[in-house]
């Protein structure tokens, strides 16, 4: 059977670009970067970026386009011992995309809400209690009921990604990409510079850009600077492999993981300054610092900025525009991280593409389901700090000691993406991605591991944490291992080793 390929050069970008811009760079990296010492985080950020961004996925978009499947089969074909890896990141994505959904899920519900601010002034106890309906506190055996106004909104995305996978990569995957990058950029180009001409807009930015020296030393960070890098550019979970493993034989890997790394982190600058630009605003009209604004990381969008929007003239525009651009960039990355699924299923069950779809993405609309409940907001915030810490980074880690270390692929891939790109890969890449990324990584990972031992996370209920945290994480490691262990159907497609173009 011929592998499907995606159409045009372009197509591939933009579907790699649409899978980093997501969530990530209009709602996580304004509070993350704020949190974490505003201009500081800067540094922090564009040395995680140039040292490991880069680097990671150029890679990526190496191993994908040499060995030619999803990412349980590329590492199987790198070796065979690698495949766990593959099944351990398919793990990563299956879980991410449970929760993503969701909040994709919201955002449908305040495109709706913004017709008519329906959140009204109190948009905090709104969102909380009005719309999701959260319980008092976390429990593992309460979830309360489902809320319907959550279900109903994340079916529909979910009828749309998987109708999306279902036509497959060119006919689907490429197309939306194509029609969906350009206007997310027109859209947010909208908000940002609205943002900014507003009264009040240097206050945030201000407070957004002023470095704040004397936390340059804090681990902590360096370890956000890191985990937003792997975030953004949705690294070590087998996206750009999968997407990568489309691509012709004759592609210059190396340039376009330099414009698709590129593209994100711009796109993710202009974020923070369009969402910075709007606190300065409503702290300027309301009086309250920017400081006391910028708290929380869920409710920076869904909480500060409708009550930002109650204060603009035309504020149904305003919010559309807005929670558009946020739905837009989230399906874009959700199909990215379905796709992981879908294919690396397909291709060890022997199933044909529909068949995948059915099958994971069936799935995975039910686990999500789990998020829609009333507890279902504590479920979400354990289980993205656990799986992004423990589940992303120690991946990131295993596949760099395994496929430059210890099955000494260094030097194949170099040739190979040097043999058709003018960016030639040399000693920075082997020393930014052989050494500079393991070394930090592993001190990052093990300070964290020594603070989540030392404290439970967000507060929450030990047995909360252990079961949703550390068992999810266990559970993701327990099912790659096995996983790996089931014979593949089709046993011919190992012995291609590299497949022909
Ligand atoms: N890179 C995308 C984002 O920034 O939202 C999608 C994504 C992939 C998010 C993987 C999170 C993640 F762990």
């Amino acid at each position: 059977m011929d592998r499907e390929q995606w159409g045009t050069r372009w197509g591939f970008i933009l579907a790699a670009v649409g899978s980093a811009i997501g969530l990530g760079n209009i709602w996580r990296f304004p509070y993350v970067a704020y949190k974490n010492g505003g201009g500081a985080f800067l540094i922090p950020y564009i040395f995680a970026l140039l040292t490991t961004g880069l680097s990671f996925v150029a890679l990526e978009f190496v191993i994908g386009k040499k060995y030619r499947g999803s990412a349980p089969l590329s590492f199987f074909r790198i070796n065979r011992h690698m495949e766990f890896v593959g099944w351990w990141q398919f793990a990563i994505s299956f879980v991410i995309m449970t929760y993503y959904s969701v909040i994709l899920g919201w955002s449908a519900s305040y495109i709706g809400f913004s017709a008519t601010q329906a959140w009204g002034t109190d948009t905090k106890a709104f969102f909380f209690d009005s719309y999701l309906h959260v319980l008092p506190g976390a429990s593992i055996t309460n979830f309360g009921g489902v809320e319907w106004r959550v279900l109903i909104p994340l079916l529909v995305i979910w009828i749309v990604t998987l109708g999306i996978s279902y036509r497959g990569i060119k006919k689907g995957i490429e197309i939306v990409s194509k029609i969906a990058i350009p206007t997310l950029v027109v859209l947010f180009l909208v908000f940002v510079v609205r943002a900014v001409t507003m009264q009040g807009s240097e206050l945030g930015l201000n407070a957004f850009f002023q470095p704040q020296w004397d936390q340059m030393l804090n681990p902590e960070i360096w370890k956000a600077a890191y985990s937003q890098i792997f975030y953004s550019l949705s690294l070590a979970m087998g996206i750009m492999i999968t997407y990568s493993s489309y691509l012709p034989r004759k592609t210059d890997t190396t340039n376009n993981a330099f414009i698709a790394a590129f593209s994100n982190s711009s796109f993710e600058l202009l974020a923070g300054i369009g969402i910075f630009a709007a606190l300065g605003f409503m702290a300027y009209n309301s009086g309250v610092e920017v400081k006391d604004l910028a708290a929380g990381g869920i409710g920076l969008v869904f909480v500060v900025l409708p009550e930002i929007i109650n204060q603009l003239p035309l504020p149904q525009v305003f919010g559309t525009v807005f929670f558009l651009c946020l739905l837009i960039a989230g399906i874009t990355s959700l199909i990215s991280l379905l796709e992981v699924c879908i294919s690396a299923a397909k291709e060890k069950f022997g199933w044909d593409r529909h068949r995948s779809v059915m099958v994971v993405g069936g799935l995975a609309t039910v686990v999500s389901f789990a998020y829609a409940t009333h507890g279902g907001m504590y479920l979400l915030d354990v289980v993205d700090n656990f799986v992004n810490g423990f589940g992303v980074l120690p991946s990131a880690v295993v596949e760099i000691a395994l496929v430059l270390w210890v099955f000494r692929q260094m030097k194949p891939l170099m040739e190979e993406a040097n043999r058709y790109s003018q960016i030639r890969l040399g000693n920075y890449f082997k020393i930014s991605l052989g050494l500079i990324t393991p070394v930090m990584l592993v001190i990052i990972l093990f300070s964290s591991l020594v603070s989540n031992i030392q404290t439970v996370y967000g507060g929450y209920p030990v047995d909360f944490v252990a079961l949703f945290g550390w068992g999810v994480i266990l559970l993701m490691l327990v099912f790659a291992v096995l996983v790996a262990r089931v014979p593949w159907k089709d046993k011919s497609v190992l012995s291609k080793k590299e497949e022909k173009e």
